[in-house]
């Protein structure tokens, strides 16, 4: 990468002299993921490392709740986001209020929510999932209902593997809800031992098609064990790309949508954010109090 060289050489500099370290979602380009990052994971395993994490700094190369889950996790820490206004549409579709009006209508049924939501959201909750632990943690509950938030189309895909019932949010994730199960049939009649695996955010009729429903970690895992001869990923295209330069052998056949808020991270702006110790990630002392426990909960579950 003649053009990134410099950008990946300075910053990995600049890292060791700051004590920091890079955490990078699976999402991120290869010139992040394979060149600066420290860490590289799914949600979870995100906020596992943000908990662990032996640095004064964490850069968060990722969407802005990660960098929240981050920062709540280790509120000593300095937390930086190269770019806070990388958003996320499931975030970005529920409020604080409307859980407290949720939690109105439904007395005394516990609250599950997606950790790709806000601190304000996750104060008003009992317990935080991510896409690779959700089933489990709705069932951790020993209940037989539960409010889901706010993914409409993970909660419909978890819905598929309990019998706890699910009360559901309309949120959805704008990269995921593009695909189709008809692009995914063209594909399969194109080529029948094509393998498509899929992300839980995806619609039902998309899950329909797929091979193996999981989360970012869990579907990478799954091609590096399975070893297909060609595979579709249907979920945030540059994953394809980082994957694709740890499977030789493997083809990625692939529709590409980007998540356009993973994509406002980029190498001159980790830079930046070293360089000048921005942009930090703060949050009401008296809303973290509250946010905190519920992803805690999360993490201390056992696997
Ligand atoms: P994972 O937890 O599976 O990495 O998903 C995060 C996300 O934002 C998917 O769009
Ligand atoms: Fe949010 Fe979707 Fe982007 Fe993931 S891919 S950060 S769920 S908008």
């Amino acid at each position: 990468w003649p053009f990134f060289a410099p950008y990946i050489k300075a910053i990995n500099e600049l890292k060791a002299q700051r004590g920091a370290v890079i955490l990078a979602h699976n999402y991120q380009t290869p010139e992040i993921f394979h060149g600066v990052a420290d860490f590289v994971g799914d949600s979870l395993q995100l906020a596992r490392m943000a908990a662990k994490a032996d640095a004064d700094i964490i850069v968060q190369c990722g969407v802005h709740f990660m960098a929240e889950t981050s920062k709540l996790l280790s509120p000593e820490k300095t937390v930086l986001i190269p770019d806070s206004r990388a958003g996320c549409s499931l975030a970005a579709s529920i409020t604080g209020a409307d859980v407290r009006l949720l939690k109105q209508r439904y007395p005394g049924v516990p609250v599950v929510t997606y950790v790709n939501s806000s601190a304000d959201v996750k104060a008003e909750t009992d317990i935080c999932c991510t896409s690779s632990n959700a089933v489990q943690v709705v069932e951790s509950l020993g209940v037989d209902r539960v409010i889901f938030l706010p993914d409409e189309y993970l909660g419909k895909y978890v819905q598929t593997q309990t019998k706890v019932r699910l009360i559901l949010w309309k949120g959805h994730c704008e990269v995921h809800e593009r695909f189709t199960g008809a692009e995914l049939r063209a594909y399969r009649e194109a080529d029948p031992s094509i393998q498509i695996i899929a992300h839980p955010e995806c619609p039902p009729d998309v899950l329909a098609e797929a091979d193996f429903t999981g989360s970012t970690a869990h579907m990478i895992d799954w091609v590096k064990t399975r070893r297909p001869a060609r595979v579709v990923m249907v979920t945030e295209c540059s994953m394809a790309d980082n994957v694709a330069a740890e499977s030789p052998g493997v083809t990625f056949v692939r529709p590409c949508n980007l998540c356009p808020h993973m994509k406002r991270i980029t190498l001159p702006k980790i830079l930046d954010s070293l360089v000048n110790m921005r942009e930090e990630v703060l949050i009401d002392p008296a809303i973290a109090e509250r946010a905190r426990l519920p992803i805690e909960r999360m993490i201390n579950l056992r696997n």
